[in-house]
């Protein structure tokens, strides 16, 4: 830890030496933290960091017509589709995920170092509860379908495999998520194929360049964004850890998205085939003017768009079938081959763009009161998982449908879209798309039918209530034997008894 001197040095060289103004009003333990703060912060990259962000709010401008004539679709022999794929192919792809699976060169990488503002919660986005019937929190659903595609690989392989779980936390979500993690004995798995790290953390900056301090001893940190991966990998060996475990491919996803397949052994199997260093799933965009990034070329180059960055007009651009020419939505799910991503920890990762984000930071004022800003007052500089596109030499595309792939868990009730409801509703309503699927049906607790409905829409619950557990299907496969004429009581909780139940009364 860095003395009192080295750190009145470290500050005045980067212009920031207000954050020791309240020093002699600082008790013992108050200093300690407050240098140890200071102490992690580098010196050159602070004052880079704190200019680069005053500069970048000058800058910002955003859609101003510079990039619509430079953009152009992902072209069609680079995206593989769910939708316009036949049955045989999709089936190709499947297998060939499967078998990398059994062979453990597949691990899947999870984004949990957000603070989820827009959620609210104090605790991580993981552990929340979306209020299904078997009370499962994102954590939970995910770690039993990581076993359910282990067990679909070592059934058609006779093997016992393994895909591990890299989880990057950050400096708000670690602690909780180990403790939560251990409390509920990691869900089944092993506890040593389950990888946690922590990201980076830089400090929020106000509009002239200055650190904010949101209290007297404390400097207001956030982490460096989806993108801090990179870095992440590299202070945590990460890749060294793959190598050592011959994983080669690795499917990176969003903590909130409910529906995520993880390590989708159709997705794996597809970028595997295409030869593809760097894939990303994408799903039909709604709207021209959804407010979800288009993965596109600029200049020949794989990038995501944001619509805040493109003219309307650009937006609503159509293709000879009336098609949205920039659909493709992107959802935050790559694939990554162990080899791009040392080449772009190794020679890229200084070049990752740094992304602006204005915020309401609560900070001490001069006199040492809490203030909450009312307005933006703060920078904070972000580095987004998608900008390393830029750098793959085989780039795909593969598209999904977004009723089974994608259902963000962003904000809280009460808002429009990407709530705990509509999380909720949607992976309700594919249960019921599978049960129906399979060849079962639906009475109510007086045993009278309930009437099919083949399309639900999200702002409504299905007519009947199931949830299957991933133990016993990952995507609605194996669901006939069991449901094949069955009537069910809505609610319905498919878990592994009632499966071996269900089984006992054929
Ligand atoms: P979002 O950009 O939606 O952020 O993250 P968030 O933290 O979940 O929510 P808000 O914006 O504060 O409301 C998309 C994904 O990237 C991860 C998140 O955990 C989520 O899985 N993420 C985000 C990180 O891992 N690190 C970060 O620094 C930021």
């Amino acid at each position: 830890m860095l003395s009192l001197e080295e750190a009145k040095a470290r500050l005045e060289s980067a212009g920031q030496s207000h954050a020791l103004q309240f020093w002699a009003e600082l008790s013992a333990e108050e200093r300690d933290s407050l240098l140890e703060e200071i102490s992690q912060l580098e010196p050159e990259e602070l004052l880079l960091h704190c200019r680069a962000a005053a500069a970048a709010v000058s800058r910002q401008s955003s859609a101003d017509g510079r990039l619509d004539a430079r953009m152009e679709p992902v072209p069609p022999e680079f995206i593989g589709s769910v939708r316009k794929s036949d049955k045989e192919t999709l089936q190709i792809w499947g297998d060939e995920g499967l078998l990398q699976i059994s062979q453990d060169r597949v691990a899947v990488l999870l984004l949990a170092g957000g603070q989820g503002t827009r959620l609210g919660v104090s605790y991580p986005k993981g552990m929340y509860n979306v209020g299904l019937p078997s009370g499962k929190t994102l954590y939970q659903i995910q770690a039993e379908r990581i076993q359910k595609v282990q067990e679909l690989a070592n059934l058609k392989h006779g093997c016992r495999c393994t895909i591990v779980w890299y989880i990057m936390t950050s400096e708000f979500t670690l602690g909780p998520t180990v403790k939560f993690f251990k409390d509920n004995g990691y869900f089944g798995l092993s506890p040593s194929n389950v990888i946690m790290f922590e990201q980076r953390m830089i400090p929020a900056v106000d509009f002239n360049g200055k650190i904010i301090m949101e209290k007297k001893n404390k400097i207001a940190m956030a982490p460096d964004g989806n993108g801090g991966l990179y870095r992440a990998l590299v202070d945590n060996n990460i890749l060294d850890d793959m190598e050592r475990r011959g994983v080669e491919y690795l499917h990176v996803y969003c903590v909130d998205n409910i529906l995520v397949k993880m390590a989708d052994p159709v997705f794996i199997g597809f970028c595997v085939y295409k030869g593809a260093d760097c894939g990303a799933k994408v799903v039909d965009k709604a709207y021209p003017a959804e407010p979800v990034g288009v993965v596109c070329r600029v200049d020949g180059l794989y990038q995501v768009i944001e619509y805040s960055e493109i003219q309307p007009e650009t937006a609503e651009l159509r293709g000879p079938e009336g098609e949205l020419l920039f659909s493709a939505g992107n959802i935050c799910n790559h694939f990554f081959t162990r080899g791009f991503l040392k080449e772009v920890v190794e020679k890229f990762e200084s070049q990752l763009k740094q992304h602006v984000a204005l915020k309401k930071v609560p900070f001490v004022d001069g006199k040492g009161n809490l203030v909450k800003p009312t307005k933006p007052n703060g920078i904070k500089m972000e580095k987004f998982v998608f900008d390393v596109f830029h750098f793959s030499k085989k780039f795909v595309a593969f598209e999904v449908l977004r009723e089974e792939e994608f259902s963000p868990l962003k904000n809280a009730d009460g808002a429009p879209l990407d709530t705990p409801t509509t999380a909720r509703r949607s992976l309700l309503a594919q249960h019921y798309r599978w049960v129906l699927a399979a060849g079962g049906s639906f009475l109510d607790e007086q045993d009278n039918p309930i009437t099919q409905k083949h399309s639900v829409a999200l702002n409504e619950d299905p007519p009947a209530i199931c949830e299957i557990s991933p133990f016993v299907s990952y995507f609605g496969e194996g669901l006939e034997k069991l449901l094949q004429q069955k009537n069910l009581n809505s609610p319905f909780l498919l878990d592994e008894n009632k499966a071996k139940n269900l089984l006992q009364t054929i």
